[in-house]
């Protein structure tokens, strides 16, 4: 068969070990040129650690925190509580439900210290940037009086779809960055388990670029999906069908038609992101 023109979009996910914990990262370069990094992966360790390493750092650029649960049966509990320090004065923010922390350019953040772990929980950071920069911030006087940066932290909450038929998610829950200067991002965080397609109008088409994120929710085999599914990517002649099994990521450039999206199999319950690099979804459906 020839060999398909968009495979180079449709990428299995590669973790890396440490410490029990796996982690997989890409930047632009792995993601089509796109200007976003992302890391995904499961956690258990306590004590201390980073987001890019362990000390205090800023970005030029925005980044999100993504903190959740893996439990498909109880997709608003977290099974940790996380200090995360926040401004050059180490504001201390804990995290012990499924949160979205932002963190505009600029914002010096980390370390983050595990305090407790019932359970190995998810954590995703999405930085809007095709490559990563990092600047090691000074550490200014501690903080006093009135805490500054309560509102960067979002706390999730999934909401159940009542779906009843088709592949789409079962519970999820939408950040949008429109709210917030420097962010050209809005994401999904979900868990499916239904089979079928996903949208009723597809194919469709984005003026952003975006990409799909299928996980699975088995911290301890991050290359088991628990589902086998199909997309779509390209248009009339070019359009051809891609099928996955394991964790894997979809780019989208923007303009490019992808879908239907098509859950074949499900074993296990999985999650899935969809991030786009626009502060609004906006989507041309065709079909
Ligand atoms: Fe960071
Ligand atoms: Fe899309």
């Amino acid at each position: 068969m020839a060999k398909k023109k968009y495979s180079h979009l449709v990428k299995q996910l590669k973790y890396q070990e440490a410490d029990g914990e796996y982690m997989t990262m890409m930047s632009g370069a792995d993601l089509d040129g796109i200007n976003l990094s992302f890391a995904w992966g499961y956690r258990r360790g306590l004590g201390q650690w980073g987001s890019d390493g362990g000390l205090t750092h800023s970005h030029p650029y925005g980044e999100c925190l993504l903190f959740t649960g893996l439990d498909y049966d109880n997709p608003n509990s977290f099974p940790a509580e996380i200090e995360l320090a926040l401004g050059k004065e180490r504001e201390k923010y804990i995290v012990d439900s499924p949160t979205v922390v932002v963190l505009p350019p600029g914002l010096p953040h980390c370390p983050l210290v595990t305090k407790r772990v019932d359970k190995p929980y998810g954590f995703m950071a999405i930085s809007l940037s095709g490559e990563h920069d990092l600047a090691e911030s000074a550490v200014g006087d501690p903080a006093t009086g009135e805490k500054k940066y309560g509102n960067l932290l979002k706390k999730l909450d999934l909401r159940d779809t009542k779906r009843t038929k088709g592949g789409n998610a079962d519970f999820i829950e939408w950040w949008n960055g429109k709210d917030f200067e420097g962010f050209n991002l809005n994401f999904t965080w979900a868990f499916h388990t239904g089979l079928g397609a996903w949208h009723e109008k597809d194919p469709h088409v984005h003026p952003n670029d975006e990409v799909l994120l299928f996980v699975g929710c088995d911290p301890d085999n991050p290359d088991y999906l628990g589902a086998e599914l199909e997309i779509g990517m390209g248009e009339g002649d070019n359009k051809e069908i891609h099928v996955f099994d394991t964790p894997t990521i979809v780019i989208a450039p923007k303009g490019l038609v992808h879908c239907p999206l098509i859950t074949r199999r499900v074993d296990k319950p999985y999650s899935f992101s969809a991030i786009s690099l626009n502060t609004e979804h906006e989507t041309t459906w065709l079909g």
